[in-house]
């Protein structure tokens, strides 16, 4: 599986580096091609010459060592990979990929890559849980940035908790599904997901009950599959999916402006639970309350972004998918709603509360599309997304 793949090592300075070398002689069994780029902390715990003889490459070590510019450009490094890994990555390397920093060598090919990246922390647990490290490991994640680990335990400072790099085997295995090949490789799928918040004043806002887990189900499965998802999500309650570039929004103004600037894409599923109105004239400042006096609202409608990508007459994503969120008629509703944004599937789903499914962990849909509908039998979200992603997978080939 991993045969002739190339894997640019990036070993930074933690003491979990020596794991790493084990890593470079686990992926070179496998069949991989691991060039090692060691920082100049990494370089205090492993030595070049112990990497790059087990990698059977050169190591990469300095920014500005000239005879490697002429050899092989930075840039042309950065891209030379199928995958980046960053094995031990620290607090402070993630810190630079976080905040876009290019001061040496790893960081820069960091900046300059355009191929997948995959970090496996490793560091203090205080550190892992300081509040600096947390808005990093989110925004990376953001980025699309994949992670593995770190583990719980024991820790070389005399510490217990998560901070310990991944084993060897657990960061191949993570490699392995970082470059699995899926039916939906190569392909760029844009999805929405979550409630969307429409603001009142400062401090208040109208929202709906969508927990965003079917969302995030579909793009999990998406990326299972290959693609490359753009999740679009507004302040949901669901973990953001792994692999996949999030963009958050908070209105439904800005959701349509997120989506415009992602597409062109091969398809796009609506999953988000936008809210059709907003208040007009939201107050820029805590509206008080005054005795006897009560507010009213003036509502104005949202944009509906489904049918405004729906009915584009140039850039169309090839595949539509909307979703039906009905309490009544489920399917004649849902049947009329296809026709009248002009998507080319809906999700039709019945979102009363007895069943249960707004905000629950389970599903039960029915799939309208010109061949008609199909009821799908109740099960998990995951499951419904699984099978949706193949769905998707089989109209795309
Ligand atoms: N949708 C959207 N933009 C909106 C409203 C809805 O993109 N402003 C999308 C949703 O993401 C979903 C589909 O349209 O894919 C249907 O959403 P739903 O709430 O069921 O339908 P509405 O258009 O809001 O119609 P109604 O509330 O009358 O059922």
């Amino acid at each position: 599986m991993l045969t002739d793949k190339r894997i640019l090592l990036i070993i930074a300075g933690g003491i979990a580096a020596f794991k790493s070398l084990d890593l470079i002689r686990r992926l070179r069994e496998r069949g991989a091609w691991v060039t090692p780029v060691l920082t100049a902390a990494g370089a205090e715990f492993v030595t070049p010459l112990s990497v790059s003889a087990l990698a059977g490459e050169k190591v990469y070590t300095d920014l500005f060592d000239l005879t490697d510019e002429a050899d092989m450009g930075h840039i042309q490094l950065s891209r030379s990979a199928d995958l980046v890994v960053v094995a031990p990555a620290t607090a402070d390397l993630m810190a630079k990929m976080a905040n876009g920093h290019a001061n040496d060598l790893a960081s820069t090919l960091l900046m300059a890559t355009d191929t997948p990246v995959l970090v496996a922390p490793a560091m203090n647990v205080r550190m892992w849980e300081h509040p600096a490290c947390r808005r990093n490991v989110s925004t990376l994640r953001g980025d699309g940035v994949m992670f593995v680990g770190p583990n719980e335990g024991d820790m070389a400072c005399g510490e217990y908790g998560p901070g310990r790099m991944s084993e060897p085997l657990e960061i191949v295995a993570a490699i392995e599904t970082a470059l699995a090949e899926g039916p939906l490789t190569g392909r760029r799928i844009l999805v929405t997901s979550g409630p969307t918040h429409e603001p009142i004043d400062p401090v208040r806002y109208i929202a709906n009950r969508s927990s965003g887990a079917q969302g995030t189900a579909i793009a999990r499965a998406l990326t299972t599959l290959g693609a490359d998802v753009v999740f679009v999500t507004g302040p949901a309650d669901a973990d953001r999916p792994e692999g996949a570039h999030v963009v958050e929004v908070e209105t439904a103004a800005e959701m349509l402006d997120a989506v415009h600037s992602v597409l062109p894409v091969d398809a796009a599923i609506f999953a988000a639970a936008v809210a059709d109105w907003r208040v007009a004239s939201a107050s820029g400042s805590k509206i008080k309350k005054q005795a006897g006096a009560i507010p009213s609202l003036d509502f104005a409608e949202n944009p509906d972004i489904l049918a405004t990508v729906s009915q584009m007459q140039t850039g169309r994503p090839p595949l539509v998918v909307g979703f039906a969120a009905e309490t009544d008629d489920v399917i004649a509703n849902a049947t009329a709603k296809r026709l009248r944004k002009q998507c080319d599937w809906i999700v039709a789903n019945d979102v009363s509360p007895e069943t249960g499914i707004m905000g629950g962990t389970e599903n039960a849909v029915t799939l309208i599309s010109d061949d008609g509908a199909e009821h799908w039998p109740r099960m998990g979200k995951d499951d419904v997304a699984h099978q949706l992603a193949e769905r998707i997978a089989a109209a795309l080939a």
